[in-house]
């Protein structure tokens, strides 16, 4: 059985997880947040004490991720996905800046992308279809998905978003901190060596600034759609 593959690439806070998460729903197909795999590496990178010097000790990233055994799962009640690590629900609050920081900072490790390679390739094995969230998951690790969406949006914008969603978590929020991490981090994602973020030749490109979480899924699906 070969796998439908649509992948979702682009910036943080561009509305990936929220259209990745309803196509999965919609098609019934698995989905790989590997956003969420590199964050997780990140977080275990600084607990283990691994970010702390001035040059990465890459291998040692590397070798955490050989130990690992990672997979997810929708939660239809709180609409999110659950990440497994051994088996056991990840508890840890990874959506955060600090971690997608750390995560940047692992992402830019060729042997830590190689690490994660085929763990990202071997979630579409045997599946009907699969929906990939993430930088690079049409240019590298799924060059022939069947469906590719760059989806992005200003900083500013982002920015807002971010914002917005931590008030409403009830938790404080600099407006000038936030922008000032995420242009940091977009920075770092996009001008690395290896796998740098940018859209697949052949991705439909979506600007998400003005729109709503409901247009860019129509516009998505009618997309998806047309290429079954
Ligand atoms: O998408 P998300 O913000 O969760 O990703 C966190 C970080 O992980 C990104 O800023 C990027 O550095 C890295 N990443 C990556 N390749 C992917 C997914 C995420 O380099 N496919």
């Amino acid at each position: 059985m070969t796998a439908f593959i649509i992948t979702i690439d682009g910036p943080s806070g561009a509305g990936k997880g929220t259209v990745a998460y309803r196509l999965a729903e919609h098609f019934g197909f698995e989905l790989l947040d590997s956003g969420a795999l590199y964050r997780i590496v990140g977080l275990l990178a600084y607990q283990n004490g691994l970010l702390d010097h001035e040059k990465i000790d890459e291998n040692a990233v590397a070798e955490l991720i050989d130990s690992l055994s990672l997979s997810f799962c929708l939660n239809h009640d709180t609409k999110t996905v659950e990440i497994l690590i051994n088996d056991r629900y990840l508890i840890d609050d990874i959506r955060n800046e600090t971690v997608g920081g750390y995560a940047s900072k692992v992402a830019v490790l060729p042997k830590v992308r190689t690490a994660l390679l085929s763990l990202q390739k071997d979630m579409a094995k045997g599946k009907t279809g699969l929906v990939a969230d993430g930088r690079d998951m049409g240019t590298v690790i799924f060059p022939k998905a069947n469906a590719k969406v760059f989806l992005t949006a200003s900083a500013k914008a982002r920015a807002d978003r971010r914002v917005l969603q931590l008030h409403n978590a009830g938790k404080h929020a600099d407006y000038d901190v936030i922008l000032a991490e995420i242009i940091a981090r977009d920075e770092r994602d996009e001008n690395r060596l290896v796998a740098p973020s940018r859209p697949a030749d052949d991705a439909l490109v979506i600007d998400s600034s003005d729109k709503s979480a409901d247009e860019v899924f129509a516009t998505v699906l009618d997309f998806v759609n047309s290429q079954r």
